[in-house]
């Protein structure tokens, strides 16, 4: 069988019929700078998250798996490079936002928990606080208006500033590099590389003229800003006058029966005054109730006396819920788990799981699962796409990675799974993930796969697509590959979840 490649990761071939993507990863590279070198966690990375859907992503630690979603919420470390690639969402580009335009995006419309709910507490405030903090912060409404009207002349602005020390940043690697070479040239007492020496000062100017016109466009965007700024400034005045013109009606007749029953009157005066407060700002009273409304959805018992607790009086679980509940108050539409259940128990851990998809259900949420452990994934992925040394290796819907999987790599995975019925032992992966300072070329998998080939070590194998939905980056797809059957135990393992007739375990 021939099958089709596509130009992944620049691409990944057609969406299946209906489905919306609501974030789309392309061509993803990010490296980090250490003392040894560039540590390469993220090479060419691609997908969708489609709309109301949960993609899972698999593989062991170190894969890149938390370095892909780290970017996406903007919290790389700041010795992170993002050498290529872009991330789509709501038509931007969020590799290109400004940091301020990340902070609105990040926890407002793409939330996340992580592995170990302790780091995303703070210790010392109250939980009830730690809810309702950001929903006012969040809740200022006339502020919020403010920053909705100059968004795209700020954006703009910020990109200038950024591009313009980027190319005063390269102007000094050029001067660094012509130096380096006089110096080289005189310690080895030979004539300075003149061709090299004149491509770097051509470098130079050709930044100098970049910043020329960098300038001009600042100049006008700077102007363009304090321009939107001042129209927003009127915008958000009128609509104050607005809601004070409210105000002032609504409290014309409470007034008036001031005499008549002041008592009524009293009442309706704090009525209409606590109204027209929530016009402005989310108040500290709705905040409450609306955070303890969610301490209950996401099932943490006594909610009222819990508010006042602290996280050490949390149990492991519970302070999972609350983590889930604050990524919640905001009501985003992606929410990202980044291995949210390993420090957990089997146990608790399954009831995390129960509440995240029941969660992503009721808020119509598109949900990114990150583990190690393909064993969780059966009951949460709609889509998973395996992860090995910095790239997806294969890709598919639920039942194509467990019933119908084909490289290796996801062959290991699912034969390293503890069978819950026959205790089978399992599989483990033999050898250790590949150091990512020095990636190997061609199929990093091959050197712990006794499927490899020759090619395997030398060219970095297609993305083959199986069928609309499923894809693998492995050359036991090419034609002129030798056949290669799966492990016996995962075909074992497939064959009696298909005779069960049970979901895709
Ligand atoms: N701040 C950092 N500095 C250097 N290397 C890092 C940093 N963060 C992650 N890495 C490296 O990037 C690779 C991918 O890490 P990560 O995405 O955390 O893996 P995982 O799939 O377990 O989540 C690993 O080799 C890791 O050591
Ligand atoms: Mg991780």
């Amino acid at each position: 069988m021939e099958y089709k490649t596509i130009d992944y990761p620049r691409s990944v071939g057609v969406a299946p019929e209906g489905k919306e993507a609501v974030l789309s990863v392309r061509d993803l590279a990010i490296s980090f700078k250490t003392d040894e070198g560039y540590v390469h966690a993220v090479r060419g990375v691609a997908f969708d998250l489609y709309k109301e859907e949960t993609l899972c992503i698999v593989g062991e630690s170190g894969s890149g798996k938390s370095v892909t979603n780290k970017a996406i919420m903007g919290i790389l470390a700041r010795t992170a490079h993002i050498d290529s690639g872009s991330i789509l969402y709501e038509g931007e580009d969020l590799t290109k936002v400004s940091e301020e335009e990340f902070h609105r995006i990040r926890g407002t419309k793409i939330g996340m928990i992580f592995q170990d709910p302790l780091s995303s507490l703070n210790p010392i405030m109250k939980i009830g606080k730690q809810m309702t903090e950001v929903m006012i912060i969040n809740g200022n409404h006339l502020k919020r208006y403010y920053n909705d009207l100059i968004n795209a002349e700020f954006i703009a602005y910020k990109n200038d500033l950024r591009l313009l020390s980027l190319e005063k940043e390269e102007r000094k690697i050029l001067k660094s590099r012509i130096k380096d070479e006089q110096k080289k040239a005189k310690k080895e007492k030979r004539p300075v590389d003149e061709a090299k020496l004149s491509s770097y000062a051509e470098k130079i100017q050709t930044s100098l003229a970049h910043t020329a016109d960098l300038q001009i466009q600042l100049k006008a965007d700077k102007a363009a800003l304090m321009e939107a700024k001042k129209g927003a400034k009127a915008k958000v005045k009128e609509k104050k006058q607005g809601i004070d013109a409210v105000h002032k009606a609504n409290l014309k007749p409470i007034l008036s029966s001031l005499f008549k029953n002041p008592k009524q009157a009293y009442g309706d005066f704090l009525q209409e005054h606590r109204r027209y407060l929530s016009d402005l700002r989310v108040t500290h009273k709705e905040a409450k109730e609306r955070a303890l409304k969610i301490m209950a959805e996401v099932g943490i018992p006594e909610p009222e006396r819990r508010f006042k607790q602290y996280p050490f009086e949390f149990s492991g679980g519970m302070r999972q819920r609350i983590v889930i509940a604050i990524a919640l108050t905001a009501e985003p539409d992606v929410l990202i788990c980044d291995e949210p259940t390993t420090a957990l128990d089997v146990t608790i851990q399954a009831q995390i799981l129960e509440l995240i998809n029941r969660l992503k259900a009721d808020h119509h949420m598109s949900v990114i699962f990150i583990t190690h452990d393909l064993g969780v994934v059966a009951n949460m992925a709609d889509r998973v796409a395996v992860m090995y040394a910095g790239k997806i290796v294969e890709y598919g819907t639920a039942q194509d990675i467990f019933y119908r999987p084909v490289h290796p790599y996801t062959w290991a995975l699912l034969s390293s799974i503890p069978d819950v019925d026959s205790k089978e032992s399992l599989d483990a992966i033999p050898g250790t993930p590949p150091n990512m300072l020095f990636p190997p070329e061609g199929d990093a998998f091959a050197e712990r796969s006794k499927y490899a080939l020759a090619v395997d070590f030398k060219a970095e194998p297609p993305m083959y697509c199986l069928s609309d939905t499923h894809y693998a980056s492995t050359w036991l797809l090419d034609p002129r590959a030798p056949k290669a059957e799966m492990p016996q135990i995962v075909k074992t393992r497939i064959e009696n979840s298909l005779k069960k007739g049970g979901k895709a375990q």
